[in-house]
């Protein structure tokens, strides 16, 4: 017998009840394969589809854009984005490469070629040669990337770094709220970052979702963070 877990399929469907006849899609399915007892990158973390949701209701400005996801796991939100028009990069720790591996799997189940959706490590602090060949970015997006910690000040430093190559660019960070004495205040003052909460108590009222529903128990926060 194989020690690989098992991967099952999860949907994600995201529709509007708009009806004006814009350019925007008004539903796509997604369809993400997890294996639950692997690592952290193979589960859909509940930030995700919060992050994903986001994007949906702001797809009519999607189209074209060049847009990085840090952390990706099974890249949701960016393939939900690729999905809708943007030019995207998936990113993963470059030492995982069984989670790179996976991401492509995800991408490939969603009809995603590596046309439409390049992939690439990215490991937070850690400046390689492809780290200075990531090309242009107008939007930087992560699902729980601080979810311990002992990671925020790598994240911060990449983020930082990117918005200094990508001025106008900003990072759309949606995190899960594990503990209240936890805080990023002191490093994006240091790394001269500035950061503003977006409200997502309406996020997916259009299409008739309840946000409480989807966040199921947890506190769910979205951050906007921009060169200071
Ligand atoms: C809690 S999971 C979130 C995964 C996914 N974004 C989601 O919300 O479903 C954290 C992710 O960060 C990745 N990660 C952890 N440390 C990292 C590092 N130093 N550099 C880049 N990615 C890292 C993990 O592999 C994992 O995919």
């Amino acid at each position: 017998m194989s020690d690989e877990p098992t991967e099952h399929i999860k949907k994600f469907v995201f529709n509007s009840k708009k009806t004006d006849t814009s350019t925007s899609p008004e539903l796509i399915e997604i369809l993400i394969p997890e294996k639950l007892a692997a690592s952290y990158s193979f589960y859909t973390w509940p930030s995700a589809p919060i992050l994903a949701w986001f994007l949906w209701e702001h797809r009519a400005e999607l189209p074209g854009k060049h847009i990085l996801e840090l952390g990706a796991g099974t890249a949701l939100p960016g393939i939900l984005a690729a999905k809708c028009g943007a030019i995207v990069t998936l990113t993963e720790s470059a030492v995982l490469p069984k989670s790179l591996q996976h991401i492509k799997r995800c991408c490939e189940v969603n009809g995603l070629t590596n046309n439409q959706v390049r992939i690439t490590g990215l490991t937070w602090g850690l400046f390689l040669t492809s780290t200075f060949a990531l090309g242009p970015i107008d939007l930087i997006i992560g699902s729980d990337c601080f979810y311990d910690p002992s990671v925020f000040e790598d994240i911060i430093v990449t983020v930082s770094f990117l918005l200094d190559t990508n001025p106008q660019a900003r990072f759309l960070s949606v995190y899960q709220e594990r503990s209240a004495d936890w805080s990023i205040e002191h490093l994006l003052h240091k790394w001269k970052l500035r950061c503003e909460h977006i409200p997502i108590n309406t996020l997916g009222s259009e299409s008739g979702i309840d946000i409480n529903e989807l966040m199921h128990d947890h506190t769910i926060h979205l951050l906007e963070i921009t060169k200071d």
